[in-house]
């Protein structure tokens, strides 16, 4: 039997009420039972400055032990303006230092972008595989998932309202777990 792994989830939305939270507990619902996902938050995290990397904010710390903990990261973001929100390119420089102490190295990573609009956070999921590169994270790369009118696919109670994309999702979730057992016990997966 596959080993059991802990996913760390970053939501790239602040906001209370927001579809990428609501996508992020679905995902957690349909994810494989070998899956426990835990969404990190990275709402408190004060805007990174290297001034901080002597004396790390306590909130930097939780932080860094979450992502150390987990055996892979999954992204679940909006677009903002064609990219992805500072909370959450906060949340990558915040894990990325002190220098060479990055928390993201190796680590097995997924995204799913979603909007209500019809483009479904396409460049906001590239703008991060960008990043993701350089923080040399094995990133997942089929299938991707771009959640066009994510409003109506997702309920207010974070139940996904039809029967393909409770398929696509759970599909996704069965490839994030494969690609993660791939890389358990490898430094930083
Ligand atoms: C600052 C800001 C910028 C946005 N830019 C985009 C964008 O570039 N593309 C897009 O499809 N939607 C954009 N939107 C709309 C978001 O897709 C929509 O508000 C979505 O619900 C945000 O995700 P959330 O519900 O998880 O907070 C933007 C929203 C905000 C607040």
């Amino acid at each position: 039997m596959a080993d059991r792994h802990d996913v760390a989830v970053l939501v790239g939305s602040l906001r209370r009420d927001s579809l990428s939270g609501r996508v992020a507990h679905a995902l957690g619902v349909l994810a494989p039972p070998r899956l426990s996902l835990r969404v990190v938050p990275i709402g408190e995290l004060a805007l990174y400055s290297q001034d901080y990397d002597a004396a790390p904010p306590a909130p930097y710390v939780a932080f860094r032990d979450a992502i150390r903990a987990a055996a892979g990261v999954l992204f679940v973001t909006p677009e903002y303006n064609r990219s992805i929100p500072g909370g959450l390119k906060n949340a990558l420089d915040v894990g990325s230092r002190p220098y060479g102490h990055s928390v993201f190295n190796g680590k097995p990573a997924a995204i799913v972008s979603q909007a209500p609009g019809a483009i479904g956070g396409f460049g906001a999921n590239h703008v991060l595989r960008q990043s993701l590169a350089y923080l040399n994270m094995p990133v997942m790369q089929q299938p991707e998932a771009y959640l066009s009118h994510s409003d109506k696919l997702v309920d207010a109670a974070g139940n996904v309202t039809n029967d393909t994309t409770r398929d696509f999702l759970a599909g996704f979730m069965e490839a994030f777990a494969a690609l993660i057992d791939r890389y358990a016990g490898r430094p930083g997966g």
